[in-house]
């Protein structure tokens, strides 16, 4: 049996209301994405609200969220003025098309997003994810190259281990195994990976390894094989978010973008983690002053709290597109939900709240003690690696041989039944990345919990 809708309006407004904190009757319909539907089915972790640093659960527990929902909420949850925008615009505007149209909220945002990414990224294609986003920046990096008369440049290079989204791009130029093995073939021209840039010697480096700079190289043993001028693009995270929080070397970005300069490829930022505030900055890009030509962003945009992604486009690859006849259409490419009204309002509440309280700032002044906390579990059982930069950390379990991903799992399980926190694990990596208003003593006590849940597995 479901939970239906009410039989007239007062009762159906009721009922949606209820509906979005009750438990359903039928856990059957709902495939969850990235979960053991099984198992989750079996002993569901069910969130019914969120407020601050806390989810609350179903049953009445309050949640530490220890990464900001899925490294989205920067802002902590339940921000008022992103609810109160939100629901402004849904009575003033629900929709606009922004194929052949525009809205207002479209073009301030678009521009307020341009004057927070380095000088010449000055121009914003609208999306409604970060697999969205990273999918439009290599179809605008091959389109470039045609529009350029270089159509022959079509590679798209990404690196091991790196987590570019779920679409066909994304997970061609990503690296890891789980999100590409069942969906081949992939995109032609996506074969090639560079090196992560870590290694053993790394283990329970604080911050930016000193070095590692010189695995940028490999890009020109890439060119070495095949041209440059079969190369389009280079697509690289700052931080490997997904993989387990790897930082960039110190320098390994500006030797990568020389490297992409002396071959006249663009390199492309997916900064859909790394933006807004993650590593204390607008955007990584600031942090290791280097400027790409396209930066991705999504997440911490719109706070979580509306679907929103884009592409942030440097000045010299968006005049490329600008030519022709002006009634024509200059790149086929978009979403209905482009730039959807609702999120442009949860986008504007968003940068104001991360202005006005000086976000970025405050993730940077706590780096320092959040990187003390974290490496203070380095004598925690079972412990085999910790890395961190910004507000993020990402700490290696050792996995059962017998079955690699079920200690990672079971610590996830056990910190959200036992020690009422909620933590994000991929494989035996348990990853840590508090919204940017995180305090001190929420830091200890999720540092805490995952030690006594460490404590606890098997
Ligand atoms: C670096 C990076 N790119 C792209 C994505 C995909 O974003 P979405 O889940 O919004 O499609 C993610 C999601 O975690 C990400 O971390």
């Amino acid at each position: 049996m479901r939970n239906g809708p009410g039989v007239c309006l007062g009762r159906f407004a009721f009922a949606s209301l209820a509906a979005m904190s009750e438990r359903p009757n039928d856990f059957g319909a709902f495939w969850l994405p990235f979960t053991p539907n099984r198992d989750f089915k079996a002993n569901p972790r069910m969130i019914a609200r969120a407020e601050g640093m806390y989810f609350h659960s179903d049953d009445g527990r309050a949640l530490l969220d220890a990464c900001s929902g899925l490294w989205c909420s920067n802002l902590g949850h339940g921000r008022k003025q992103i609810a109160n925008a939100i629901a402004s615009a849904a009575h003033e505007l629900d929709f606009a098309p922004t194929f052949q149209f525009g809205h207002p909220a479209a073009f301030t945002l678009a521009e307020r997003l341009a004057q927070l990414a380095p000088k010449g990224l000055d121009h914003v294609f609208f999306v409604n994810s970060g697999s969205e986003a990273c999918d439009a920046a290599l179809k605008i990096a091959r389109a470039y190259w045609q529009k350029k008369g270089q159509g022959g440049r079509f590679r798209l290079i990404g690196r091991e281990k790196a987590y570019h989204g779920v679409l066909f791009g994304g997970i061609s130029v990503g690296g890891l195994a789980n999100n590409r093995k069942f969906y081949g073939p992939l995109v032609p021209g996506t074969d090639d990976h560079l090196p992560l840039p870590y290694d053993a010697a790394m283990r329970f480096t604080r911050g930016e390894p000193e070095k590692g700079a010189d695995h940028a190289d490999a890009l020109d043993a890439l060119v070495a094989l095949h041209g440059a001028e079969t190369i389009a693009a280079v697509i690289v995270e700052p931080m490997s978010g997904s993989a387990g929080v790897f930082a960039a070397p110190k320098d390994y970005l500006k030797r990568l973008r020389a490297a992409c300069d002396r071959h006249g490829i663009l390199l492309i930022f997916d900064e859909v983690i790394t933006g807004f505030g993650r590593l204390g900055h607008a955007f990584a890009a600031e942090r290791y002053g280097v400027v790409p030509d396209m930066i991705t962003f999504a997440k911490g945009v719109t706070n979580g709290a509306v679907p929103m992604g884009g592409v942030i486009v440097a000045g010299h690859v968006h005049e490329a597109f600008m030519a022709g006849p002006s009634h024509a259409v200059e790149l086929f490419h978009g979403h209905t939900y482009s730039a959807h009204p609702l999120a442009c309002a949860a986008g504007l509440a968003a940068l104001d709240l991360y202005r006005d309280e000086d976000l970025y700032a405050r993730a940077l002044a706590l780096e320092p003690a959040f990187e003390a906390a974290v490496h203070g579990l380095k004598d925690a059982p079972r412990v085999v690696d910790i890395r961190n930069v910004g507000l993020a950390a990402g700490i290696d379990i050792a996995p059962d041989p017998a079955a690699p991903g079920l200690r990672g799992y079971e610590a996830m399980r056990r910190a959200f039944s036992e020690e009422n926190m909620v933590i994000r694990v991929s494989g035996d990596t348990i990853a840590l990345a508090p919204a940017l208003v995180v305090s001190e003593a929420e830091i200890d006590r999720m540092v805490t919990g995952v030690r006594t849940v460490l404590g606890k597995i098997v």
